[in-house]
Parts: C-alpha cells; sequence; structure tokens
C-alpha cells in the first residue's frame, strides 16, 4: 500500500502528557500507557487513531471506563475510537516480547540486554498510540526490571527517582522536560559500564555526560567522549545552540540496524560508531565516532526541538544534520586542504552512491512523494544529496546569510514540527531572497546534468560561458524543469594562476580571491567576463558547488594544467579524476573487446607523469595525495557505461593500478617511507593523511607485487602498532593474492577474535577479495563466529560480497545472483530492514550485460515470488522489476 503527501492531514488528536510503566521482561514486558489526549482544532476527524504492531492489547480505558469490542475498531496496524470526547484520558496495557524482536524496531534485546529503537514506527510495537511525528507529548517513564541482570535503567531526559522492589528487582523514573514525537522516545536497561565527566556549558552550567558500554569495553571509550565534548563546543560556537539538558548519555549496542539514533538526551549507537581505540579500530573509525557523535548531537536542535511534520520531510532533518556534521568534521581539521579533503569524500560518497540511486529504480526526490516502507527511504538521496541541497543556500546566501536564515528557522519553529518549505522560507525570508525556484531540488529526482561551453573572443577580450541544464527522467517524473544551480567558477591563466573575474559587468574578488558564484536558473544561460587578456581554463563547479554532472569538452592539456595548478583543490583531483576516467573506460572497452582478457594494454605517460607529480609534490597535504591518486572505483566506471561488463572495468582498473605500481615503484618505495608515523598513535587528521598516503602506496606497489612489496606488506602486517597499518597490510597480501595471506587472516583472527568490530573486518577483508566467489563466502558462513542475526556481522559478510566485489558476485554462471536471492528471503524473515538494504544491490541490474541480465530478472522474479514477504523487500524487488 502506497502512502501520498498529498494525503497528508493533520492529527485528529493531540497529546499533551504520557505516563509510561514498563515491566521488563524478555520473554512478556508489560507496558501500561496513560497518556492524556485532546481534540486537535485544527483537524475536522473526531475519531482517536492510535497505532499498533506486533503487541498484545490487554485493557484499553477511555476516562476510566474499560472500552468493549464494540467501542473501538481494529484494522491493520490501526486503532480507531469513535466518537471520542473532547479530552480524555487513555490508559492502555499492552504486552510485548522483546526476546523474539529480530526486526531490531520497537523493544528488543541485545546479548541479553534491552534496548529500542523506534525511528520511524517503531514506537507502535511498544504501545498504542498516534505514532506520527507531528504529534509531540510529554513523557514521563517508569522502569522495572530486574536488578541483578539489568542494573542499568535509562530513558530519556533526567532522571527523577530510583530504588529497590521485591523480589530483587529496582526501578528507575524518568522525566523529559521537553514534549517530542514518539520516534524520539528510548529506554535501556541493562548490565552496562559508563565513562562520565561533568562538562562546563557556555552559559555555565554543567551537563553530565555519560558513555555507557559493556563490561570491558570502557578501554575504547575516550574517543566518543571527547567527540561528543567537541560536538557541543562546536554548536555552541558556529550556531550558538546549546545543550538543553542537565545529562546527556550514548548508549553502545553491538545489535543495530543503523549508525545511531539521537532519542532525546539517550543517545542509543551501533557499537561500530561509539568503541575505538589504536589497537582495534582504523583511522577511517575514528572519523567515523567522530562524525556520528556529532551527527546525534546535532539532532538535538536540529530534528528533535524542530522536528519533522511527516516522514516525507525526512531530508529536513536528515540533510541539514548530515550538512551539519560534514562543517563539524571539516572544522575539526581546520586547514583548507584538510577541509577540501573532507569535501572530496563527500563527492566521492555522491558519485559511488547517490548518482546510481538517483538513476535507477528507487530514485526519489530529497523530499519523496510517496512510499510503501519509510524505512526504505533512509537514503544516500534523503541524507547526502539532502546535505547538498542545504550546502547550496550557504553558497547562495554566503555563511552569514545562511546563519541568518538558521537563526530564523529557529526562532520561528521551536517546538515545532514543519516541512522542508518551512526551512526555505526562513532561508530566503531572512536574507529577502525569492528562494521559489530552489524548491525543485526538493521536488525533482535525477541528476541534473550542466553542459559548457566556451568562447575566448580575444578581439574583445571576453570569455563566454554558456551552460546548458538537463535532467534525466525518472520514475513518476518524465519531465523536469530548471533548478536554481549555484556554479562557482574561477579562470586560470597560463602560469596557473586565478585571473581577474568581472562577469556581466559585476567585478569578484578584488584581492586573490577569484572564484565567482554563478547562479544558473534558466535551461541555457550564457554568462559573459569581460577583461580576459589570455586564452584561460576554466575551472567549473569549485567546491562542487552543486549536486550536478558537470560536461565539458576538456582537452588532456588543460587537464593536466588543472591538475597541476587549479587554487580550488577540489577541482584539482577533479582534473585527476577526468583524466583517469578517460583512460579507464578506453581501456574497459579494450578489455571487453579481447573477450575479457588483458592483453596488449597501454597506460600513456601523459598520465602517468601527471600521477607522479602530484605523488611526489611536497608542498601538498598527503591526505590530498592521496584523494588524487586514487582510481574512480569501478563502480563510478560502471555509470559511465550503457552497458556494464563488471569483469572487464575489474580487469582494466587492475591494470592501470599494476602499471602505476611498476612504473611509479621508486616514487611510491620513497613515499613509503617518508610517510610514516612513528610514536604513539594519534588520529589527528596529519598523522591520518600521512598514514593514508602510505598505505596506498603499499596497495599500488602490490598492485604488480613482487617479492620487495609483498615483503613490505608482510613485514607491516607483522609489526603494526595499530589496525589502520595491520588492515592495510593484510589486504594488500589479500589483494596480492600472497601466498602467505592466508596465515596471516589466520593469525589477525586469532588475535582478535573477542573484538567483533575486528571480527566484522575479518569477514569484510574476505568477502571483499577479488579471489572469493559464492563457494568461498558460503563456507564463511558456516565459521562459527558467523550468524544473520547480527546486523553487523551480515553486513560485513554477505553485503559486503553481493555490494563490494563485482567480480564474485557477477560471475557469469548467475550463481551470485541466486545466492542474493537466497540470502534476502533469509534475511527478510528474521529483519526486514537489513534485508531490504540488501536487496537493493540489484537495482541497476538493466544496465549489465544481457547475459547477465537475464540471471539477475530471475533471481528478482524468485524473490518477488515469495508469498510472504515483508513490505521492505517488496517495494525494493516489485520497483526494480517495474523500473
Ligand atoms: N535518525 C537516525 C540518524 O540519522 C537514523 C535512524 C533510522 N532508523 C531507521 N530504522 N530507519 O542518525
Ligand atoms: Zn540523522
Amino acid at each position: 500500500q502506497t502512502i501520498y503527501r498529498k494525503d497528508y492531514t493533520a492529527p485528529s488528536y493531540l497529546v499533551d502528557t504520557v505516563e509510561l510503566g514498563f515491566d521488563l521482561d524478555p520473554a512478556r514486558t508489560v507496558v501500561a500507557n496513560r497518556m492524556t489526549v485532546r481534540r486537535n482544532p485544527a483537524s475536522a476527524q473526531r475519531e482517536i487513531e492510535l497505532y499498533g504492531e506486533d503487541i498484545e492489547l490487554v485493557t484499553l480505558r477511555l476516562n476510566g471506563r474499560t472500552l468493549g469490542e464494540g467501542d473501538y475498531v481494529i484494522e491493520g496496524t490501526l486503532l480507531r475510537i469513535p466518537n471520542a470526547p473532547e479530552e480524555a484520558t487513555l490508559e492502555i496495557e499492552t504486552i510485548c516480547v522483546p526476546e523474539s524482536n529480530t526486526t531490531l524496531s520497537g523493544l528488543y534485546t541485545s546479548n541479553g540486554s534491552f534496548y529500542t529503537q523506534c525511528e520511524a514506527e517503531g514506537f507502535r510495537r511498544i504501545t498504542y498510540f498516534p505514532d506520527r511525528p507531528d504529534v509531540m507529548a510529554r513523557f514521563t517513564v517508569m522502569l522495572r526490571a530486574d536488578k541483578d541482570k539489568y542494573p542499568v535503567l535509562l530513558s530519556n531526559g533526567n532522571l527523577i527517582e530510583e530504588g529497590d522492589l521485591d523480589n530483587g528487582r529496582h526501578y528507575a523514573l524518568w522525566e523529559d522536560p521537553f514534549k517530542k514525537p514518539s520516534y524520539l522516545f528510548a529506554l535501556v536497561a541493562a548490565r552496562l559500564v559508563c565513562q562520565e565527566e561533568n562538562f562546563e556549558l557556555a552559559d555555565g552550567r554543567t551537563a553530565l555526560l555519560q558513555v555507557w558500554v559493556e563490561e570491558g569495553n570502557l578501554d575504547k571509550t575516550d574517543y566518543a567522549m571527547q567527540s561528543l565534548k567537541h560536538s557541543i563546543r562546536w554548536d555552541e560556537e558556529r550556531w550558538n545552540l546549546e545543550l538543553d539538558l542537565d545529562r546527556f548519555m550514548i548508549v553502545a549496542v553491538g545489535d543495530f540496524n543503523m549508525g545511531a539514533m539521537e532519542n532525546k538526551g539517550l543517545n542509543i549507537f551501533n557499537t561500530k560508531f561509539v568503541l575505538a581505540n589504536p589497537r582495534v579500530a582504523t583511522d577511517v573509525d575514528f572519523q567515523g565516532i567522530e562524525a556520528v557523535v556529532g551527527h546525534e548531537y546535532f539532532h538535538n536542535w536540529t530534528g528533535n526541538r524542530v522536528t519533522c511534520r511527516d516522514w516525507f520531510q525526512l531530508s529536513l532533518k536528515e540533510g541539514l544534520t548530515v550538512f551539519r556534521d560534514q562543517e563539524f568534521s571539516a572544522d575539526m581539521i581546520g586547514t583548507n586542504t584538510g577541509r577540501a579533503v573532507t569535501r572530496i569524500d563527500q563527492v566521492r560518497t555522491l558519485r559511488q552512491a547517490q548518482f546510481p540511486e538517483d538513476a535507477g529504480p528507487m530514485a526519489h526526490p530529497v523530499r519523496p512523494d510517496s512510499f510503501v516502507e519509510i524505512n526504505n527511504f533512509y537514503t544516500v538521496t534523503v541524507y547526502e544529496k539532502g546535505a547538498e541541497v542545504v550546502r547550496m543556500y550557504q553558497t547562495l546566501l554566503g555563511r552569514d546569510g545562511f546563519r541568518k536564515g538558521m537563526d530564523l528557522y529557529f526562532q520561528r519553529h521551536d517546538e515545532q514540527a514543519v516541512t522542508c518549505d518551512d526551512f526555505r522560507l526562513a532561508m530566503a525570508d531572512a536574507n529577502g531572497r525569492d528562494l521559489t525556484q530552489f524548491e525543485r531540488w526538493y521536488s525533482q529526482a535525477g541528476t541534473p546534468v550542466v553542459q559548457a561551453e566556451t568562447r575566448w573572443d580575444e578581439q574583445a577580450q571576453t570569455y563566454t560561458l554558456r551552460l546548458v541544464q538537463s535532467c534525466p527522467p525518472t520514475p513518476g517524473q518524465a519531465e523536469k524543469l530548471p533548478f536554481h544551480i549555484p556554479v562557482a567558477i574561477g579562470l586560470l591563466g597560463r602560469d596557473g594562476r586565478d585571473l581577474p573575474l568581472t562577469v556581466d559587468g559585476k567585478v569578484h574578488g578584488k584581492d586573490g580571491a577569484t572564484t565567482a558564484v554563478l547562479e544558473l536558473t534558466e535551461a541555457d544561460q550564457t554568462f559573459v567576463f569581460t577583461g580576459v587578456t589570455e586564452q584561460p581554463t576554466p575551472s567549473i563547479l569549485r567546491d562542487f558547488s552543486a549536486p550536478v554532472i558537470l560536461k565539458h569538452g576538456y582537452s588532456d592539456a588543460e587537464l593536466v594544467h588543472l591538475f597541476s595548478h587549479d587554487s580550488d583543490p577540489v577541482n584539482r583531483w577533479e582534473a585527476g579524476q577526468r583524466l583517469a576516467m578517460s583512460r579507464l573506460l578506453k581501456l574497459a572497452g579494450q578489455v571487453a573487446a579481447a573477450g575479457n582478457v588483458v592483453d596488449r594494454l597501454d597506460l600513456d605517460d601523459t598520465f602517468v607523469d601527471a600521477m607522479r607529480k602530484i605523488l611526489v609534490d611536497d608542498t601538498l597535504d598527503p591526505s590530498f595525495r592521496e584523494q588524487a591518486l586514487l582510481l574512480p572505483t569501478e563502480s563510478m566506471i560502471a555509470d559511465q557505461l550503457d552497458v556494464v561488463d563488471p569483469l572487464a572495468i575489474h580487469l582494466a582498473r587492475q591494470f592501470v593500478r599494476a602499471d602505476i605500481g611498476a612504473r611509479l615503484r621508486t616514487e611510491l618505495l620513497a613515499q613509503y617511507d617518508a610517510n610514516q608515523t612513528p610514536g604513539e598513535y594519534s588520529p589527528d587528521a596529519e598523522s591520518i593523511g600521512k598514514r593514508a598516503l602510505k598505505n596506498l602506496a603499499l596497495a599500488y606497489l602490490n598492485a604488480a607485487p613482487d617479492e620487495a612489496s609483498l615483503a613490505l606488506a608482510q613485514k607491516q602486517f607483522d609489526g603494526a602498532t595499530n589496525m589502520t597499518d595491520r588492515v592495510a597490510a593484510l589486504s594488500a597480501l589479500v589483494h596480492a593474492r600472497a601466498p602467505a595471506a592466508a596465515d596471516a587472516l589466520q593469525r589477525f583472527y586469532d588475535e582478535f577474535q573477542g573484538e567483533a568490530l575486528v571480527v566484522d573486518k575479518w569477514f569484510a577483508m574476505q568477502a571483499a577479495a577479488p579471489t572469493t566467489d559464492v563457494a568461498r563466502v558460503r563456507e564463511l558462513m558456516t565459521h562459527k563466529a558467523f550468524t544473520l542475526r547480527n546486523p553487523n556481522r551480515a553486513r560485513s559478510l554477505v553485503s559486503t560480497f553481493c555490494a563490494g566485489n563485482a567480480v564474485g558476485f557477477h560471475a557469469p554462471d548467475g550463481s551470485g545472483y541466486g545466492f542474493w536471492a537466497e540470502q534476502v528471503i533469509a534475511l527478510d524473515a528474521l529483519n526486514p530492514q537489513v534485508a531490504s538494504r540488501l536487496a537493493r544491490a540489484m537495482d541497476r541490474w538493466r544496465r549489465y550485460t544481457p547475459d547477465l541480465q537475464a540471471h539477475m530478472k530471475r533471481a528478482l522474479q524468485q524473490v518477488a515470488g515469495q508469498a510472504k514477504l515483508s513490505n521492505d523487500v517488496r517495494e525494493v524487488v516489485s520497483k526494480a522489476l517495474a523500473n
């Protein structure tokens, strides 16, 4: 059943207060819910509407009177009470079974303890309630449980009272001073320990900060705590937003569907985004923790204080909060190049995951118009493209203008449930601008294409830039209207420096700041630069100023010029990517034409020399050089082709890697040595950059390994004192198919078998290895450490193989797809959200070679043909088959 945005109606009843009483028992938890409700003056509806799912209704009382069968109607998940009075007290008792809740939505157990996940619609799995984000209520929560098994009892807000009960049980009473939608409710009842500290806020108050983990993990909480303190400071300093509670808790749980959840005052996290120390976590893990701790903390204002009117507005909070965590991470690094490297990373994510989504069967606008299952719309489009949309406001309005818009947004909407339009209007009104056309970024799906043509007129000393925009059709949207696109541009002179810019009479950058932000609003628009005394090289879409595909007929010479000199690091990187992509596409074509045999391939000196120059340029940050030397991924290459042959792409890319490894051997070795980080491990940006470049050098050297390169990897593996260097060495050995790889893998497992997150890495590394086929994955699934029930573990092996090992997954006999169907079906019976993510590995099946397509279609049909399937998986596979 499809739900449409246009069908939104206001809630019939509002809830003022909710008192919840939990008698926690894994096999039979009794939930008592007393709420005061009153008719919503904004609604004509006269029935009370409550949702409930997978819970047993014991009693339902209205103003003290027990309601019988005739007094209410239950249809599916909806419970309606007709002829309800203006105001009422509802008392509802229900029973749920946390230990058999494998969906990890609602109240569930993990390693014997209780946790909740209520976003988007999990609260209805705990009690009957108007479970929609525009119903905001004040919550009081009484928790009762066995004291021995569950010594820690947590919920949102402030702890009011705690004490002992009979029979070895105890209780805790929590009160949240802020009204909130039900999706922000949380409780934890567990055997946990915490790192805690009192932290002084900007206004002089102190708040108690806690990071709760299972015993044995207290040696992995420092970084999360530090990230939390940085987040609080940053929100104060950059946005003048303060922590509004006396207590802020983070809890880590090993079984969790997503990354983390911003429950008011009680953030619940996947252990992956809390636990870290140098022995078990990589640089990327540390960066992930900082970003996600920030993200969830920032939701306290963008999501909790101001929340969403309905789930179609999800990007209102997610796009904005991703933008905020991106800015936080960039500010934490502080340097210009550091910022740029975070930006490059964001562009890679968009191209790797969002552009394909925008071009596939699940394409949807940042603010979707319809959905079957809302959990399917926690997507890169809503999150990352949504963040790009927010970033474009800042690019168009400037930092100060954007800040004014944010201030007005909070002034207008604090403690309200609002829409993406409300946010846009705050931005427009605070700046006296008309942002009507900008709305199309929310309503139109698909990635816009901007085609640029340039002409220098030597006589007139003018430079003309013509920009033509278009956007391909997406499911349900055949025609698109022009977007309002900020196009940041600079012009490079022959010496590589930026030329002064005067465009359409307006002078930009009097003193060297030579980037202009053009506003492309028409389908076809021309901009004229004056006083251009030489033929420039255009640097278009600087800092990736809009989430579009830019097409321009750059020559190799122009790209090399940009790659060597562009003052904008993002476009400098981009020039290298364009050089690499043209080679990769050509080579992939040659490999395919030769029947997937690598024979007589050649990589030109122009490209290899350009790479060499960047590699050895010590004036550039190692972190930037690492990004510049990374080739576009196989899936980015595939995205450029109408017919995808994954093996040809893989072989071509491997050839390029091996050729670079061989031809730049001396330089790579020198950088390997020059970028060592001796001494105590530290996850600061500079050290991370050095390790990244050093380990990329190791990977290139082992792409066409000689004895010395293999020995280098082995030496690094044996001597590593941190997980970053250890996994880099191990993966170099595995990908080089080194004879020593098997032994190294075994030693790695033996040493880290007690660390679940490291065991995930161990599975993932093998799942991604080009030598791994379906048979090997099946064998790994019989390993004693494997289980489909834990989302991290299932993803580490099954999803990594299906979405991250093109060669193995796309085996010509279709065996990978058969395996996929089997696992989607098996997972769906346990956890539809995890199953549905895996289901999306087939999204782009129509683009593969005819033989592969036929196999893929059969696998999709096999899943779609299941009688019993969740809404989650059914929506994904039926859209794939239909579009
Ligand atoms: N709001 C959470 C976050 O961004 C994501 C929770 C999504 N959960 C879900 N089951 N769809 O950080
Ligand atoms: Zn979020």
